[in-house]
């Protein structure tokens, strides 16, 4: 692709709560504008409609196009390994209706909350693994023993790797657990959108956690977000465990630390990026929690 890396940070500081709420968001300008009315406005309406109507799928992954030629728009709708088919629904539809609000011509944008992500494309997204843009979330808590803390989180990300990209065309999901120093447990999580082949999700999860340093070197908690694949830790267990597999932890819902969202994307040369990042109010943060739960 045309893409040189010329990152851009911006940092904002979101207060995390319980409920679903934006995590990331980028309106991708630089490939192409549609207009009201357009027929890809139609097809992007029609496409992101039968994504989270789609009582079919139940395993979180959805890879859906619609349309001819250049109206023709590509969806790829991700859902957290451990979310149930209903709460991915919802996450999804909500997802579509804030993203095409907040990129109202963009052909091209992604979402991310906690539970899902929806991304959409006039060019094939299918089957790539893709790198960029990227997306960093983590706690503004450090730890003590920052070594240690590192040894153990390395330790446990390089063995979800393997376990996440060993998995089959529906799911590529992993969770796992490790002591770390002070009598700490961290947990994490990794995952690839399925249609990456095993050697494409485990080359995309170990490109991901090379840039644990850049963001989250001494955090407690945080997350390296590409668009084909993701990871998570965090020192309480965030995801749901499957019945039987860890019943000591229940997953723990409240969050009190404030994370910073750092936003790094790719551009064109020469053509400056359009972003369009913004998060809700106090009380529209209310509201999307009735909405997305
Ligand atoms: C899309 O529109 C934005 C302004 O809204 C403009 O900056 C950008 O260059 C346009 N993209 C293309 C590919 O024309
Ligand atoms: C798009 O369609 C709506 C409903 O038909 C109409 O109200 C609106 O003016 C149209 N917008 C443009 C830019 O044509
Ligand atoms: C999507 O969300 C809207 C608003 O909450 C709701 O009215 C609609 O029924 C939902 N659609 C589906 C298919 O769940
Ligand atoms: C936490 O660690 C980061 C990265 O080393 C550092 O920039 C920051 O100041 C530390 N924060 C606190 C509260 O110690
Ligand atoms: C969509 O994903 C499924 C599951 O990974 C895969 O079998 C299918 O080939 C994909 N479809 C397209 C059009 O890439
Ligand atoms: C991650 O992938 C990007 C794009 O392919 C590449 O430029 C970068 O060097 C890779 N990083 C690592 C650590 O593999
Ligand atoms: C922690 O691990 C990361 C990723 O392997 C590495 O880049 C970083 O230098 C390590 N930091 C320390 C303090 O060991």
């Amino acid at each position: 692709m045309l893409f040189l890396l010329c990152p851009i940070f911006m940092h904002f500081i979101v207060p995390i709560t319980a409920q679903p709420e934006i995590n990331f968001q980028l309106c991708v300008a630089e490939n192409g504008n549609y207009t009201e009315n357009s027929t890809y406005q139609a097809n992007l309406k029609f496409l992101l409609n039968s994504v989270y109507s789609n009582t079919e799928i139940d395993y979180g992954f959805y890879n859906f196009s619609y349309g001819e030629s250049s109206d023709k728009v590509y969806a790829i709708g991700l859902c957290r390994g451990d979310v149930k088919p209903d709460a991915c629904r919802d996450c999804l539809n909500y997802s579509s209706r804030v993203l095409t609000a907040r990129c109202p011509t963009e052909k091209e944008a992604i979402i991310g909350f906690d539970s899902c992500i929806l991304r959409y494309a006039s060019r094939s997204i299918f089957g790539l693994n893709e790198v960029a843009p990227y997306f960093f979330v983590y706690s503004l808590t450090n730890v003590s023993d920052e070594k240690g803390f590192n040894r153990s989180l390395n330790s446990l990300l390089d063995s979800l790797q393997d376990k996440a990209a060993a998995g089959d065309s529906r799911r590529k999901y992993a969770t796992g657990k490790i002591s770390a120093p002070n009598f700490q447990t961290i947990y994490a999580l990794s995952q690839c959108t399925p249609d990456l082949s095993q050697t494409e999700c485990s080359n995309c999860l170990r490109n991901a956690s090379a840039r644990v340093g850049q963001c989250c070197q001494e955090r407690q908690g945080g997350r390296v977000i590409y668009p084909s694949c993701n990871f998570r830790y965090e020192i309480n267990q965030f995801y749901e465990t499957p019945i039987g597999e860890d019943p000591s932890s229940p997953p723990s819902k409240g969050k009190n630390n404030t994370v910073i969202i750092v936003i790094i994307l790719s551009v064109v040369i020469s053509v400056m990026v359009i972003l369009i990042i913004s998060f809700y109010t106090f009380s529209g943060k209310r509201k999307s929690r009735e909405k997305v739960k």
